[in-house]
């Protein structure tokens, strides 16, 4: 079928061969992420973008998150709700990084729009995702000239995959605190452990392993706006009683929002 001028298709993920997935986890593995160059197309780029600017404006161009399908199913970029090359660069990254098969085989998208002053406060905000493997599409960056970009920072591949949800929680509630979180993005500590900043491309897709990986964005202006799509892939520790409770405690202060929440999403 061909795809509508509207839409936004997923044929720049059709080129990725079993090769590329082994050169992707190689470099996901060497130096923390792995870059597929050229997923958009500019008049793609710019279709997104002015999408993300509509969204904007029912936030009074505030940061605000979409999480789940329905706002991917209703957006230019439907296409990647059930792309099944998505799914297998995913799934072939799984099984790369664990050497396992996924047992649940689904991919969770999540918009992430910083503007204003909410979106200055989602700076440096480091975290372990919840999710083993993450794909980053970024659709709006800031461009101009001595502006900060929001580049994604990152200390690559600091612990293993925990079969234990009890350890993966406390190893999160460890280092995703103010006082942890203000040290890691301290430029010494940078220095000294090794943190690595990805200048993100719009159009670009950019692979980690979201749950070995810690990792924030840097601040924009609050004028500006960057927007990035994010798609994991497994949770290791779905379902558990663990994995609720944190569900739970991460949606109580939540604010709801389509399909998701507004406040600060950090899987
Ligand atoms: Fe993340």
């Amino acid at each position: 079928m061909e795809p509508s001028p509207n839409q936004v298709s997923d044929c720049g993920l059709r080129r990725v061969t079993d090769q590329g997935l082994d050169t992707l986890s190689l470099e996901m593995d060497a130096t923390g992420v792995g870059t597929l160059r050229n997923v958009l197309s500019p008049d793609e780029i710019y279709m997104s973008s002015a999408y993300v600017q509509r969204e904007l404006d029912k936030h009074q161009r505030q940061m605000f998150i979409y999480a789940g399908h329905t706002w991917l199913d209703e957006s230019p970029l439907a296409a990647f709700t059930d792309s099944p090359d998505l799914l297998r660069i995913l799934d072939g990254l799984y099984q790369r990084g664990t050497g396992r098969q996924a047992a649940e085989k689904i991919i969770v998208p999540a918009l992430r729009v910083l503007s204003g002053d909410l979106g200055l406060k989602a700076s440096n905000l480091f975290h372990y995702d919840t999710y083993v493997v993450t794909a980053l599409l970024p659709l709006t960056i800031p461009n101009c000239p001595n502006e900060p970009c929001g580049d994604l920072v990152m200390y690559p591949n600091l612990r293993k995959i925990r079969s234990s949800s009890m350890v993966n929680l406390a190893e999160k509630a460890f280092m995703q605190n103010s006082l942890t979180r203000r040290a890691l993005a301290s430029p010494v500590v940078r220095r000294t452990f090794g943190a690595r900043v990805v200048l993100l491309q719009p159009g670009n897709m950019y692979f980690f392993w979201g749950m070995r990986s810690l990792h924030a964005n840097e601040a924009c202006l609050p004028q500006s706006v960057r927007s990035t799509v994010l798609f994991h892939f497994v949770n290791p520790h779905s379902g558990g009683i663990l994995d609720n409770f944190r569900e739970w405690a991460h949606h109580r202060n939540s604010a709801p929002s389509k399909g998701g929440f507004q406040s600060i999403y950090n899987p």
